[in-house]
């Protein structure tokens, strides 16, 4: 299974297992990290999935949408590498991909 490596607020970084097929904030959440809300359940209309990516990672990544893109700029945290965890699908070009869990909004 591809891992990825997940940066916590505090600065914590644990490696996970991520089954293919499943969404990077899936990945998370079922690892026990309850910083990442994730309240629609994937639905990419919460935005409390936020993730910062790893900049190595950038062409791996599936391009973002306008939804998902609009609702970020909804966050004063965003920046070039912030991403929905659940619209970024677990494959295994991202094995190894650091995430970081963005501040809470
Ligand atoms: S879980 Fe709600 S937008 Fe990702």
């Amino acid at each position: 299974m591809p891992e990825l490596n997940v940066v916590t607020r505090d600065g914590t970084v644990k490696t996970i297992e991520a089954a293919a097929d499943v969404s990077v904030m899936e990945a998370i959440r079922d690892s026990g990290f309850d910083e990442l809300l994730a309240l629609c359940g994937g639905c990419c209309s919460c935005a409390t999935c936020h993730v910062y990516v790893d900049p190595a990672f950038a062409a791996a990544l599936p391009p973002i949408s306008e939804d998902e893109s609009d609702l970020l700029d909804g966050s004063p945290h965003r920046s070039e590498y912030s991403r929905l965890s659940c619209q970024v699908m677990m494959v295994d070009a991202l094995a190894g991909m650091q995430v970081t869990i963005a501040p809470e909004d």
